[in-house]
Formats: C-alpha cells, sequence, structure tokens
C-alpha cells in the first residue's frame, strides 16, 4: 500500500512535535512545514521531509500541500486580539482554503475542550470558534481534536520555586498528556469513521488545577502560590506586559468555563488516553 504523506504546519510546536513524531513511528510520511527548516530540523531530526513555507503565504501552502493525504494544523496566536485572529481564524481559514484546492483528503485541526459559540467571550475563544467554523464550511473533509489541559503546560506556570495558580479554578480537567493525544491524531489519520467530526480528548483522570500543581509540585520540589486573575490583571497593566494581561484573561475564561462534551467516542475510535499526571510528572 502506498504510504500516506502528511504536512503538518506547527510541527516545531510544544503539541506540533509529539504528532508529527507519532505520525512517523505509525508509518507516515512526514512533511514539516517550517518558517526555518534549520530550526526544524534541529528539533525533529531525520526522517522528515521539510518544506520552507508561511502559513500568511497560501501560495507556500499550496505547493506545500502536493501530494498531501492530510494536513495537521498546530498554530497559536495572542496575547493580542488582533494576533488571535490572524492565527485561529484567518490562519485556520487560510490553510483550509489551500487544502481544498489542492484535494487534501483530510485536515486535522486541535482545538481546545471549552471551544462554543455560547462560551466565547475572549479573544482566544472567539477566534477560535471562527476557525473552527471555517474549517467545517470549506467543504475539506475535517477532524478537530477539542483537548483538555495538557500536562505539558504545568512547567509553563514555574517561576524560581513556586508554581502559581491563577484564579478560583473550581473546575476538575481531565489533563491529557501530549503523548496519548499524538497517538489519537495518527489513529484518526487510520480510519474514515473519524471524518467530518469533534472529538473531546479527555485525559485519564480529573483534577482541578489546584490538585494537579499540588501533584506537580511534590514531584518537582516546588510550591504552589496563588494569585487572582484581578491581581494579574493590575500587574499586567502597570508593567505594560501584554501577555500577563492576556493570561489573566485566559484564566479567567477557564475560571468560568469548565469542560463540556463527552470523549466517548474519541475514545471508542482512537483509543483511551492512558497517562496519569502521576505517572508523567515521574516521567518528565
Ligand atoms: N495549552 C493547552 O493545554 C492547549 C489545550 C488545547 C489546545 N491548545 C492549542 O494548541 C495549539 C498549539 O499550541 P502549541 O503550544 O503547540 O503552540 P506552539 O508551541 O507555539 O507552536 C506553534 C507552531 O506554529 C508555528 N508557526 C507560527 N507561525 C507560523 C507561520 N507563520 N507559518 C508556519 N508556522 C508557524 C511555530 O513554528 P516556528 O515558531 O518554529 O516557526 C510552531 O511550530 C494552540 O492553538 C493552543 O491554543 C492548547
Amino acid at each position: 500500500m502506498r504510504q500516506k504523506t502528511i504536512l503538518v504546519i506547527g510541527g516545531t510546536g510544544m503539541l506540533g512535535k509529539p504528532v508529527a513524531q507519532q505520525l512517523k513511528a505509525d508509518g507516515f510520511s512526514v512533511r514539516i512545514l517550517a518558517r526555518s527548516v534549520e530550526k526544524a530540523r534541529s528539533l525533529l531530526g531525520d526522517g522528515y521531509e521539510y518544506v520552507q513555507g508561511d502559513y500568511e503565504d497560501a501560495e507556500s501552502l499550496k505547493s506545500a500541500m502536493q501530494g498531501c493525504d492530510g494536513v495537521h494544523i498546530n498554530i497559536k496566536g495572542g496575547p493580542s486580539e488582533a494576533d488571535y485572529d490572524r492565527a485561529d481564524h484567518l490562519g485556520v481559514k487560510r490553510i483550509a482554503e489551500a487544502a481544498k484546492t489542492v484535494g487534501v483528503g483530510r485536515v486535522t485541526l486541535i482545538s481546545a475542550y471549552a471551544v462554543s459559540l455560547e462560551k466565547a467571550d475572549t479573544p482566544e475563544s472567539r477566534s477560535k470558534v471562527k476557525g473552527e467554523a471555517a474549517l467545517k464550511s470549506n467543504g475539506v473533509p475535517y477532524t478537530i481534536f477539542r483537548a483538555s489541559w495538557f500536562m505539558e503546560t504545568l512547567p509553563q506556570f514555574v517561576q524560581g520555586k513556586n508554581i502559581s495558580l491563577i484564579g478560583k479554578q473550581i473546575h476538575r480537567l481531565h489533563w491529557i498528556a501530549a503523548e496519548d493525544y499524538a497517538r489519537m491524531v495518527s489513529k484518526s489519520y487510520q480510519t474514515d469513521e473519524t471524518l467530518n467530526k469533534e472529538f473531546y480528548i479527555f485525559g485519564p483522570e480529573a483534577h482541578t488545577m489546584g490538585e494537579a500543581m499540588e501533584i506537580y509540585a511534590k514531584y518537582k520540589g516546588v510550591k504552589v502560590s496563588s494569585i487572582s486573575t484581578k491581581m494579574l490583571s493590575v500587574l499586567g497593566l502597570l508593567t505594560f506586559n501584554i501577555e500577563l494581561k492576556s493570561l489573566a484573561i485566559l484564566m479567567g475564561y477557564y475560571e468560568r468555563h469548565g469542560e463540556d462534551g463527552s470523549p466517548e467516542e474519541a475514545n471508542r475510535l482512537l483509543g483511551a488516553p492512558k497517562v496519569t499526571l502521576k505517572e508523567w510528572c515521574k516521567k518528565n
């Protein structure tokens, strides 16, 4: 059988790299679209086809997609409202349009668990809702992965000897390891049952963010400290730090919105995630 070729856009990213690696391990031919081929090669190594390109440029997208059976989108916007729209909405739209023109068999997209029109009350969530809608209305076969919080994000909250719990995070979340998610994305390319669907990707256990940070803190020898979203926002304003302001908005969003949807269909078709937070902490 002919080896299928999948183009990964954002293959150097935190959540794109494990997908590229898993696709390769599962026997796909993996092409990486990268702004810097040198950087991508140094991160991913041999065994990939690298093409220089930019998702802002429709021509480079179409040329990179020639001969591809699928395109996986792993891109990220922010912290400004305009930049979320540029990436999560217009970037996804442009990639979907190029895929339709070239006749790619399917487009897969990472999204987030709380992405829905009713909950879209922040720049990032509004852009993601628009991006999903653009992909779904375009006509190219798609699969969307609405993933929960990734365990890989926990180190991003560490500063020195502390891990910061931002806001009142009361919702219990099914923390997911990137390796489980990557396996599920790759599996989705192995059956047509996954076409034109959105999957909720939830890890095996639920913990509030505070509980997850306590587990992480125990393994990594750090202490959990707390800050309100309001205080973080004020800090962002005082220091002219748009990243802090944007983080306060993001964490406010997760204070308000918990998980919805069910992982049942994803688990049945793609195999349920197995890696627990404790196992992940031990390994990483
Ligand atoms: N954090 C979570 O728990 C969570 C949960 C669900 C969903 N998500 C979503 O997952 C997505 C991916 O996140 P991530 O952490 O993997 O992001 P990331 O590490 O920032 O990766 C973004 C990727 O996009 C590439 N890129 C940026 N601009 C590009 C351009 N103009 N042309 C081509 N490639 C470009 C980057 O490549 P270079 O910079 O190397 O060029 C990089 O590979 C985000 O949308 C995020 O919201 C996150």
